[in-house]
């Protein structure tokens, strides 16, 4: 039997049960209260007529004695009056009583043995005929002795008939409520499992044949939401399984060797020993922000964050950083940590609390207008003020202090530290723990020692840095630049042979670790996202044939306004893309309390609005600026449907943008504009390079990018792609963390 119909026929019994139950203790009560009602009726009738026949009862005239009883016997319900002597034999009787007592003398007679046992009254309910009657006998004396019994009948039918009636109406309302309720809950069941049932099984099945990977909707499932959500992670983890074995297959086919999260995993806690991982940055992968009433818990724009999160999603351990969001102490436990991703959680995230005085000094001030600038030759002039460095001291040792608390109970730690707002960092963690192995890397490019000679804080930052075991860049530009920014401005011995500095009885290595992404984030998961341009750019109105994409922080560093002039040259040049050709934007907003970023921002909504007035009509326009924060399932539509996707920054130390572009189109098309002062342009070799700097050479290249044929964007793509595939941030982790090991076993 199916389960709904198992359901309703229970929930019609139960109705039934209740109202059965309900019924039959509703009618025992009225009856009782009925035939309470006649008896006492029957009692009064019985007592004034007793008064007027027992004086009456001794004389033989007869008469009198018929005249009263006929005379009671016309009352409501009275059927008659009959006395009998004790003997049982009827004396007299109303008249049209008469007829039936006589056909029916001992139905009728009253049980004259009890009433003079008892000598008092008492009723019963007798069956006379079809006809059902009350019979009420009291005793009547003669001289104070019983010599005679009276008996009232009363029609009882009516009591039936009450009672009867209340049994239907109880089971027409029972059946109502029944066929009600039953109809509710196919109702409901049809709406709100059987309909999500039957959806979730579709999608079930055609994960299972590989056919789709769309995201199951909870609120679709209603009930079914947490199974759905679940069953969407599940969906998830056996596509990615499907998708490593495939890729695991083909490499062994072609004997190379993939770094998969599994892999890392392996060869960290073989490597490490298993003791856990600690990485410690400023800017926090999960951060908890106020919407509302609700806490949205969002994963910030910030290049750190997209390649350091997978590593320690595979390796476990503890990610020590900066609490900003306006809701991250309401999500934490007593230690300041939570375990994260939130979905499904892999590591420990712990918090750090600054000082919002001491934060505007470390984080606006010294790492964001000194540092920052001082190493990306973006011609902004740095600032260094004395105070931001000694609040850039500060919150460096309160990190210190922090990390050095966790590693408590850890022998021969191990401590990524990560980007230019700890350069003080890895001298303060190996002072207190020297058994530590600590790596620094440097996230932005670093520049030549003539660049970083301006700084007032050269000396100490170097010296911070030199703390570490391994000191980290994206390319060996860098590493030659900061080897020579060394010799420059300290005593040391460096060997140019195998890249160390040595000073103080301490070495360091300088290494080039180019970052990567996951590089199969998003192949294994193609089908999910269906927009299409026509799609994305009609949420705005706006119809076009061809559609760039620009995706950063806003930035002065990224050439956004480079790129807004590139397209605008790109149209004058070229008026047969007007109408088809427009740029989409998505900015996230960045380091706000800034001036310099504020007045950045001003600028690219400026030019991008002069461009649009020049060239808009009614349905198009040539650039479209998206200004908000981006999650990547808001990024990757657009990744997946741009024909070319335009990296122009100024300098950049690798620009993980250009990769997660190659990595979205598995379709191999699409064309990749990359800036040649980006790392990433050293392994990107079959993007479009440009010099951002160049307007005319961009323009040229936003036409190439739209005009090459087919087989040359897939030839392209498809060899930057086995660029990623090599190169993923599980190799660039492996690589470090290798180092890291080795450096060790070397010196002990
Ligand atoms: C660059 C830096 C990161 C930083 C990111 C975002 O990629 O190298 O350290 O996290 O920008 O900047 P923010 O200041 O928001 O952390």
């Amino acid at each position: 039997m199916k389960i709904t119909l198992r359901l309703i026929l229970s929930l019609i019994f139960i109705v039934a049960a209740v109202a059965f139950s309900f019924s039959f203790w509703q009618a025992r009560q009225e009856e009782a209260r009925l035939k309470n009602e006649l008896e006492r009726r029957a009692n009064i009738v019985a007592d004034s007529l007793k008064m007027s026949v027992e004086p009456l009862l001794s004389s033989d005239d007869k008469r009198y004695l018929q005249r009263i009883v006929d005379k009671f016997s016309n009352r409501e319900r009275l059927v008659g009056i009959a006395i009998h002597d004790i003997q049982e034999n009827l004396i007299l009787a109303s008249t049209d009583l008469l007829p039936k007592l006589q056909e029916n003398p001992k139905v009728i007679a009253p049980n004259i043995q009890d009433v003079e046992k008892l000598s008092t009254e008492q009723g019963k309910f007798i069956s006379f005929g079809k006809q059902q009657l009350h019979a009420y006998s009291v005793p009547l004396l003669t001289n104070e002795k019983v010599s005679h019994v009276l008996t009232i009948f009363h029609d009882a039918a009516y009591i039936q008939d009450r009672v009867g009636r209340i049994w239907i109406n109880s089971f027409q309302r029972a059946s109502i409520q029944a066929f009600l309720i039953a109809l509710a809950t196919m109702i409901l069941v049809y709406l709100n499992i059987m309909t999500p049932i039957r959806k979730t099984t579709e999608w079930i099945r055609k994960v299972r044949q590989g056919e789709s990977l769309e995201k199951l909707d909870p609120k679709g499932q209603q009930l079914l939401g947490p199974l759905a959500n679940e069953i969407t992670k599940m969906a998830k983890s056996l596509e990615m399984a499907r998708f490593s074995a495939e890729e695991e297959a083909r490499l062994r086919h072609t004997t190379e060797s993939l770094w998969t999260p599994d892999r890392l995993k392996e060869f960290v806690r073989d490597k490490l020993k298993g003791r856990p991982l600690f990485v410690v940055s400023n800017r926090e992968p999960y951060m908890h922000i106020k919407k509302g009433k609700e806490i949205e818990c969002i994963v910030p724009a910030s290049g750190l964050v997209t390649a350091i999160e997978p590593v320690l999603k595979a390796c476990g351990g503890m990610w020590i950083a900066q609490g900003s969001g306006d809701a991250d102490r309401e999500t934490v436990d007593k230690d300041d940590k939570l375990r994260v991703p939130p979905e499904e959680p892999q590591y420990v995230l712990k918090r750090i609390w600054v000082d919002k005085e001491l934060e505007d000094g470390f984080y606006s001030g010294f790492s964001n207008e000194g540092l920052w600038p001082l190493c990306h030759i973006a011609h902004t002039r740095p600032i260094f003020r004395e105070k931001d460095w000694l609040a850039y001291m500060a919150v460096n040792k309160q990190f210190a202090l922090a990390v050095v608390k966790e590693l408590e109970g850890i022998s021969e730690p191990n401590i990524l530290i990560q980007d230019y707002h700890f350069a003080l960092l890895p001298k303060m963690i190996k002072a207190a723990r020297p058994d530590a192995r600590v790596a620094i890397f440097w996230h932005i490019p670093w520049p030549n020692p003539e660049s970083f000679g301006i700084c007032p804080w050269q000396k100490e930052i170097l010296q911070g840095m030199l703390g570490a075991d391994i000191v980290g860049f994206h390319t060996q530009f860098h590493c030659n630049n900061f080897a020579e920014t060394v010799d420059r401005f300290l005593e040391s011995r460096i060997d140019y042979e195998h890249f160390t500095v040595s000073r103080e009885g301490h070495t360091s290595w300088i290494k080039p670790f180019p970052i990567s992404i996951d590089s199969n984030s998003t192949n294994g998961i193609s089908s999910e996202l269906k927009e299409t341009k026509e799609s994305l750019l009609k949420k705005h109105n706006i119809q076009a044939d061809y559609m760039g994409v620009g995706v950063d922080r806003l930035d002065y560093t990224k050439g956004i306004i480079e790129r807004f002039r590139a397209v605008e040259h790109f149209l004058e040049k070229n008026p047969e893309y007007i109408e088809k050709f427009t740029f989409v934007e998505l900015g996230a907003p960045s380091r706000t309390m800034i001036a310099k970023y504020k007045e950045f921002v001003d600028d690219v909504v400026q030019v991008g609005e002069k461009i649009n007035a020049r060239f808009k009509t009614k349905t198009w326009q040539p650039i479209l600026f998206l200004m908000k924060h981006h999650g990547h399932s808001e990024i990757t539509p657009f990744y997946k449907a741009a024909d070319v996707c335009l990296v122009t920054s100024l300098h950049d130390g690798m620009n993980l943008v250009a990769k997660e572009f190659v990595s979205a189109r598995d379709d191999e098309k699409g064309v990749l504009i990359l800036s040649q002062f980006t790392g990433a342009s050293r392994e990107l070799r079959d993007a479009l390079i440009v010099n951002p700097y160049d307007i005319v050479q961009t323009a040229e290249a936003i036409k190439n990018a739209l005009e090459m044929s087919a087989p040359e964007q897939k030839e392209r793509m498809r060899n930057m792609r086995s660029v990623l595939k090599d190169h993923n941030i599980y190799r660039w982790a492996s690589e470090l963390v290798g180092e890291l090991a080795q450096v060790r076993m070397d010196k002990v």
